[in-house]
């Protein structure tokens, strides 16, 4: 092999080229494969892996878990009550414990200055679960699922529009992972949620070497004309407060996806993908507050309506999540 993924951390996508992303995402489609042939080979066999989670998750974490166990691992699950880092234990300090114990660390949590330093400190492999600035495990899937969706064509030639909060997570990382890959990006939002210049400067800089199409539009018209996905996001992230609430609808309203945004692609095959969790009715407890505050009873960021129609992929995308987060665990601690 000319290049291998041994002992590497898992940061943010910045930190890779797309050949090595492609080779995760090769990977993850093998591990599929074998999972679902019943031909599955544990190469984790007797690994301990941490997963720290400041922050709640429901398929982050179930799929390490899950793809640990599938490959002979173990796990022990830290939530922020139940450990000391934060706010007794310097994330330095925390490092170098469980890297006596553990091969391969997972951090969830605000900072990506945290994941760093946990990886800077630690002698074995750390694994950012979203940060408020990147979900680059969750970029895995998302690729994962757009080529399997895709009816063959290569990545470079799929086109994905992102509505919504751009300065988020999501914003970043959906940016960032097709400027590596070279596909044709478009982000939809509305000024004031345009990511910061330095992330359209890492964006353009990556585009220029690989050959992605950028473009960063508050016309969400612009941004959907021809996309074959159309993804959104919470309009509201973890950890903000919910006094932001109504300004956020109010910017966001107009790039909610919703049946017309779908017609506004002119492609009968555009599908629609979310990260999960969505607002798309009123049967959680946010989604029923904010309704009742805003109006918006049949949705917020994706009615219900497109959730519930066959162009929803997010489930299938949502599984992806167990895959490529087994490829990273494989690749970089895989016996
Ligand atoms: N998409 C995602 O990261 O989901 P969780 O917050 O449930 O982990
Ligand atoms: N932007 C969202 C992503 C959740 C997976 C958040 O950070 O809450």
């Amino acid at each position: 092999m000319s290049f291998n993924l041994h002992h590497r951390d898992y940061l943010k996508e910045i930190d890779f080229t797309a050949r090595e992303l492609g080779f995760l995402l090769d990977l993850a489609r093998d591990l599929k494969r074998a999972k679902y042939s019943g031909t599955e080979i544990p190469r984790l066999t007797g690994k301990n892996i941490a997963l720290i989670f400041e922050k709640t998750s429901t398929r982050t974490r179930c799929a390490f878990e899950v793809a640990a166990y599938d490959q002979g691992a173990h796990t022990t699950y830290l939530d922020p009550s139940s450990s000391q880092i934060g706010h007794k234990e310097s994330a330095a300090d925390t490092a170098r414990v469980l890297s006596r114990f553990y091969d391969a660390i997972e951090f969830r949590g605000a900072a990506q200055a945290t994941v760093e330093t946990l990886a800077e400190y630690a002698d074995v492999p750390v694994y950012n679960g979203l940060t408020d600035e990147w979900h680059p495990t969750q970029m895995l899937a998302d690729f994962l699922t757009m080529i399997e969706h895709g009816h063959g064509k290569p990545i470079e030639e799929i086109s994905y529009c992102y509505l919504g909060d751009a300065r988020s997570n999501m914003g970043h990382s959906l940016y960032v992972m097709g400027a590596i890959m070279e596909a044709d990006v478009r982000i939809a939002a509305p000024r004031e949620l345009w990511p910061s210049e330095e992330i359209q400067k890492i964006a353009a800089e990556r585009a220029a070497d690989s050959g992605a199409r950028l473009t960063l539009t508050d016309d969400p018209a612009e941004g959907l004309a021809g996309a074959d996905y159309v993804h959104t996001d919470v309009w509201v992230s973890m950890g903000e407060p919910k006094e932001v609430w109504d300004q956020r609808v109010a910017l966001l309203r107009p790039y909610q996806v919703n049946a017309a945004a779908l017609e506004a692609t002119s492609n009968p095959r555009a599908r629609f993908m979310h990260c999960l969790p969505a607002f798309h009715d009123t049967r959680t407890v946010v989604g029923h507050d904010i309704a009742e505050k805003t109006g918006m009873t049949d949705g917020l960021e994706v009615t219900d309506e497109v959730f519930e129609s066959k162009a929803n992929i997010a489930f299938d995308q949502a599984e992806n999540r167990l895959h490529t987060i087994k490829a990273v665990m494989v690749a970089t601690i895989g016996g």
